[in-house]
């Protein structure tokens, strides 16, 4: 166990919540300071702001060690003050740190010596600007450690508790030891390292995280022209032990709060150091083109989506999180609401009524398919595994799914009646309504590749050659 400490945390966001209240599994006392009056009486009663597995366990598990506060002043006691605020882009596609300054503002004097420890994730340079603006405060006796963390949403807490690794970069080996010292009981290699290095690990692995998948997105976009499936493309890489099988399922593209935001501001970070980093252009482009692939597999069966009812299946920008920040069905929807779509959606936490204007969200999945031309799945949620069912296939109009996350099983969703389209796998036969096959020319039947082809699950069907 870990000696007992007392912690500051300046933000009670999602970063602060998982560090405080993990930091308070491991023993230490936690005082955890927001700006926000709601949030902190909502805390104070005990209810959290947000959905995150297992947290709401931890935080009334040690209720006794940990209580949240608007008053800076009450960490003016604390050994360490974690740094937790958001760091959103600015319209440059830069980091804005105005929440890190205004935490800056708001330290409390203390009488000894304290540890400022940013976990927020910052530019390259971020503590070397601290470093200078604590001193022109006289704040000198503050020492400075960044701290990057490395959470995923949904699985926080674990990611937390059971880490890969712990990046600790400082100005003074002793700062890094005593903020190493905090995270005693956790078993994991630790990264000691100069600050502007620890900076660099987190964007760049967040980056690189990203560079995968648009890999991997691009690789199934050209399956989907070859007739190879990306499924076992990407296990057969994945097992190269060089490689490995993580972050590498392709989709509809990657949202959250982080991966836009860190990759955009680590290409304009290249940028303004007067390197143009063209791999991570690519990333991102590829990423934009990818949420809209979904139109136009859409408007491959059904023609012009105007007045067509579509159901978006699945909102938060991945399973077990209500976030919806730079979620890829934010921008399905609203392009299908643009092409005139009816649309219907659902979630089983995210709310996404406010930011979708003009669609219906519905309760459940039965409600969200009745009528619907079309069901696309964005978010790979458990309770959407049974899709393919008899009795969503009697609700729709017209039983299309399209697979935005390779959730079904083709060939199972085939054989219960419903015309499928993966990601990167083996079309469908083409199922277009008559006025589209009529265009198209695709009123023959399709050409069956039948038996099961070698290394490929399931039947390939290929379409008829285009008039
Ligand atoms: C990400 C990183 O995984 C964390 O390590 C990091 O700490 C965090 O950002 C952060 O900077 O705070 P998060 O954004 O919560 O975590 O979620 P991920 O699990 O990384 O998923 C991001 C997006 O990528 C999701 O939309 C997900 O659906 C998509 N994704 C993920 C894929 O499309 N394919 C994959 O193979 C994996």
């Amino acid at each position: 166990m870990a000696e007992s400490r007392t912690i500051g945390v300046f933000g009670a966001g999602w970063v602060g919540l998982v560090t405080g209240g993990c930091l308070a599994e491991l023993g230490h006392k936690v005082i955890v300071r927001d700006v926000v009056p709601d949030r902190v009486a909502a805390l104070q009663a005990g209810r959290l702001p947000f959905h995150e597995p297992d947290l709401p366990e931890v935080l009334a598990r040690n209720s006794g060690r940990i209580r949240y506060t608007l008053d800076a002043d009450e960490l003016a006691g604390a050994d360490v003050l974690f740094i937790c605020v958001q760091t959103p882009p600015t319209y440059s596609g830069d980091a804005d740190l105005s929440y890190v300054w205004s935490a800056l503002d708001d330290l409390p004097r203390a009488e000894r010596r304290q540890l400022l420890v940013m976990k927020s994730t910052v530019p390259v340079g971020t503590g070397e600007k601290v470093r200078a603006a604590l001193e022109a405060r006289s704040l000198a006796n503050v020492g400075y450690v960044s701290n990057p963390e490395f959470l995923a949403e949904g699985t926080a807490v674990r990611d937390f508790m059971n880490p890969d690794r712990i990046v600790i970069g400082a100005f003074a080996p002793e700062d890094a030891a005593f903020v190493e010292s905090l995270y005693v009981g956790i078993e994991t290699p630790v990264v000691q390292t100069d600050v502007a290095s620890a900076e660099m690990i987190k964007l760049a692995a967040n980056a690189f995280l990203s560079t995968r998948i648009s890999f991997i997105n691009e690789i199934a976009n050209v399956c989907e022209l070859v007739g190879a499936d990306v499924e076992s493309v990407a296990q057969g890489v994945g097992l190269d032990h060089r490689l490995g099988p993580h972050f590498f399922r392709a989709g509809v593209g990657w949202g959250g709060s982080c991966f836009g935001k860190d990759v955009s501001a680590l290409k304009q970070l290249a940028g303004n150091s007067g390197y143009h980093f063209q791999l991570l252009a690519a990333v991102i482009e590829v990423n934009e083109l990818q949420k809209r692939r979904v139109i136009a597999k859409l408007e491959k069966h059904l023609g012009r989506l105007r007045g067509k009812t579509i159901a978006v299946l699945g909102l938060a920008f991945k399973p077990n999180t209500d976030d919806l920040r730079d979620a890829p069905s934010l921008v399905i929807a609203s392009r299908l609401l643009a092409e005139g779509a009816v649309v219907r959606t659902w979630d089983p936490v995210a709310d996404a009524r406010e930011r979708l204007q003009g669609a219906t969200q519905c309760d459940n999945i039965l409600e969200t398919v009745r009528g619907a031309d079309a069901a696309v799945i964005v978010t790979e949620w458990n309770e959407l595994r049974d899709l393919a069912s008899e009795q969503v296939r009697e609700e729709m109009a017209r039983p299309l799914i399209i697979d935005g996350r390779n959730l079904l099983d083709p060939q199972a969703t085939r054989l219960a009646g419903f015309a499928y389209e993966g990601v990167g796998r083996p079309t469908s036969p083409f199922e277009a309504l008559p006025e589209v096959a009529e265009r198209e020319g695709a009123a023959k039947p399709p050409v069956r590749v039948s038996g099961p082809v070698e290394g490929v699950r399931g039947n390939r069907e290929v379409p008829p050659a285009r008039n």
